[in-house]
């Protein structure tokens, strides 16, 4: 058993079939219809895709499907298309024209709607603007912004004139933003004299000031007024937003790109190392955007649909622009916190706007549990009728309280795997289609071939947990690292030649489910038993009175690694010595005795990235007593550090 990459010790056997209301109504309604589309994409990838790239509107229909010289893909060479036609003229002549494409609510309050028709304009107008600038096909584009719509305009019209965007959070610092602009090497920043966060002015102007005096390629900063607090403004190289749109028309031709032109760069930087710079291109990342929301979310025209993620990230790019906006979707987009004013903010929005479908993270998820039921239950959610999970592996536990206290025991969820790297979904359950077992991801998407292998490439057997790889390229998958092949060939492609490796372990069951029991770099090693983190989380989080838990290893002498856990409880649960060792207890009783930590440590929350993974690399620092080392410029809080090892002082 020991020489396993990775052992499970998960007890969960719960399944929840599609419910019967669900299925009759969804586009895929049974494992039957789901099983022959996918063999058919696995079986026949060229035939599959030459033909769901149909639903796409083409000035130049492709005359290829597939180029692939591993580990560089290209899809749909020949074909000709603009994104944001795709995403908006489209809708506009047709009976979409006056539906509304997004229900925006500022933090304060206020709320603004944009029909497909005004949405257009408004992109038609920036896009103008942008060329007025000099900005051209090709060039890069930083998008340094808070969540209001002109986010969504401002990457919607560099899609249209071909301009590649680079979004950077904006909870991150002057020091990402010069880097990742340099390393883009942008010519124009788009940005905010400041964003609302939980009642506070954060000024984006500012950081975009310090980080400018360091980025020569930047000609042209354009700021957003919003929060109105006073800025600087440089003659010469900055204008402000509606200055510019005010003289552009809003009339633009939107020109046909070649499939593989480069859409965006996205940086990651994971939970360890130097940000990379991830590059998708046009067709195949829109198809995938387009089909997994599609079919992942059961799309229909009447559905009010949230994504809760920050445009800043991933998620927003596919699920809360391209992919809802590309299948004509109304979509909800706020701006603030969650407990702005107070932790029902989310609940009064489902409520207020009739949301159907929501997808939100699992560490949202468990700041919800650690707040308590009592804020939703003040709420009418009955408009909901899917809910999704993205960003980690969910607790059963958290996925359990999910169901019942948001979903009403009525909703299915969908687990959404994918990275980044993968552009869109790319390990799901089909909600009317594929059970769901809390934790599980499920099975893979049309199109996507994964395998989770042991170190030396062979497949790993029924729930052996292994190295999670996709074997076959898709069309959404990243196509290189900016500027840098090299780190793509060496990051991605290196470790089993010709596959995709992500970074991940993961078990397949006996059911073919998946589940992915969280990074490679957190396996700890206790007495030979080579333990995924994320597990012995969710066994700590079973407990009724832990709202979240970070494991990590520390050495140990006797057993190799020992484990020290960090435990966040729920807000009417308080830290105690009995709490403590029942902790313990509970640990040993669920996993096994060598699972028990060696150290328990109650914390008020733990630190994560600022896309919310919790950042075990740091963990392991304060466990062990040390200085955390190494970039801590993605952490969230950077407070929570201090005060972990102020507990560590007690
Ligand atoms: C993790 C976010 C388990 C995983 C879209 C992956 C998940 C990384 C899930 C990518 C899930 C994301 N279950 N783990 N449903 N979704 N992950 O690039 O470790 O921010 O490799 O993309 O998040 O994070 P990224």
């Amino acid at each position: 058993m020991t020489s396993h990459t990775i052992e499970s010790v998960s007890q969960e056997h719960r399944v929840f079939p599609p419910p019967e209301a669900f299925a009759s109504q969804a586009s895929i309604g049974s494992r039957e219809a789901y099983a022959a589309l996918y063999e058919r994409s696995i079986e026949d990838p060229e035939g599959f895709w030459r033909e769901q790239a149909q639903s796409l509107r083409w000035s130049t229909p492709p005359a290829r499907v597939l180029e692939w010289h591993p580990p560089f893909a290209k899809w749909f060479g020949g074909g000709k298309l603009n994104l944001a036609d795709n995403c908006l003229d489209r809708h506009v002549a047709s009976w979409r024209a006056n539906k509304a494409a997004i229900i925006w609510e500022g933090e304060p309050g206020e709320v603004r709607v944009f029909t497909y028709r005004e949405l257009l304009r408004e992109v038609c107008r920036f896009a103008n603007a942008l060329e007025s600038l000099g900005v051209r096909s090709g060039d890069r584009v930083g998008i340094y912004m808070g969540m209001v719509p002109e986010a969504a305009i401002a990457m919607l019209a560099c899609a249209r004139i071909g301009a590649i965007h680079s979004v950077v959070f904006g909870g991150f610092a002057a020091e990402a933003v010069r880097d990742r602009m340099n390393d883009a090497q942008a010519k124009c920043i788009v940005t905010q004299d400041g964003a609302y966060r939980r009642g506070s002015v954060v000024p984006l102007k500012l950081q975009v000031d310090k980080a400018v005096e360091q980025c020569p390629s930047v000609k042209h900063v354009v700021v957003v007024k919003r929060t109105h607090n006073e800025i600087e403004m440089k003659p010469g190289r900055d204008q402000l937003w509606s200055d510019l749109v005010e003289k552009a028309s809003a009339v633009h031709v939107a020109p046909a790109l070649d499939s593989e032109h480069p859409l965006f760069i996205l940086y990651t930087s994971g939970t360890t190392g130097k940000p990379k710079g991830v590059m998708h291109t046009t067709a195949g990342y829109l198809l995938g955007a387009y089909l997994t929301t599609k079919y992942v979310f059961d799309l229909r025209d009447e559905d009010v649909y949230w994504c809760t993620a920050d445009i800043g990230w991933v998620t927003g790019h596919s699920y809360i622009v391209y992919g809802p906006l590309s299948n004509g979707a109304t979509v909800m987009m706020y701006e603030g916190a969650p407990n702005q004013p107070d932790p029902s903010r989310f609940w009064q929005i489902i409520e207020r706007h009739g949301v159907s479908i929501f997808y939100t993270a699992p560490t949202a998820i468990r700041t919800f549990v650690k707040w308590g039921e009592e804020f939703p239950n003040k709420h009418d959610l009955s408009s909901l009728r899917l809910m999704g999970s993205v960003g980690e592996p969910i607790n059963p536990e958290a996925w359990m309280w999910y169901r019942k206290v948001i979903g009403g025991d009525r909703c299915p969820i969908v687990d959404t795997y994918w990275q980044t790297e993968t552009g869109s979904i790319v390990m799901t359950p089909l909600p009317g289609a594929i059970p769901s077992k809390p934790g599980s991801c499920s099975l893979p998407f049309f199109g996507i071939s994964p395998k989770v292998l042991r170190e030396d490439g062979s497949e790993a057997g029924v729930n052996e947990g292994g190295l999670l790889v996709i074997d076959k390229p898709w069309p959404s998958m990243l196509r290189t690292v900016w500027g840098d092949d090299e780190r793509y060939k060496t990051q991605y492609f290196s470790r089993f030649p010709g596959k995709y490796f992500t970074g991940d372990g993961a078990r397949k069951d006996e059911d073919g489910f998946f589940w992915v029991m969280g990074r490679i770099d957190d396996v700890v090693n206790v007495s030979g038993h080579r333990l995924g983190t994320a597990e012995i989380e969710s066994a700590l989080v079973a407990h009724p009175s832990v709202a979240e838990a970070a494991v990590v290893g520390i050495p140990d002498e006797l057993t190799g690694q020992a484990l020290v856990a960090f435990v966040t409880l729920k807000s009417h649960d308080k830290p105690s010595k009995p709490l403590n060792a029942a902790l313990m207890e509970h640990v040993a009783n669920e996993i096994g005795k060598f699972a028990r930590p060696k150290e328990i440590r109650f914390a008020d929350a733990v630190p994560k990235t600022r896309s919310g993974k919790i950042m075990r690399r740091l963990l392991r620092d304060v466990a062990q007593g040390k200085e955390a080392t190494g970039d801590v410029t993605t952490l969230e809080d950077i407070g929570v550090l201090a005060r972990l090892r102020e507990h560590e002082e007690e």
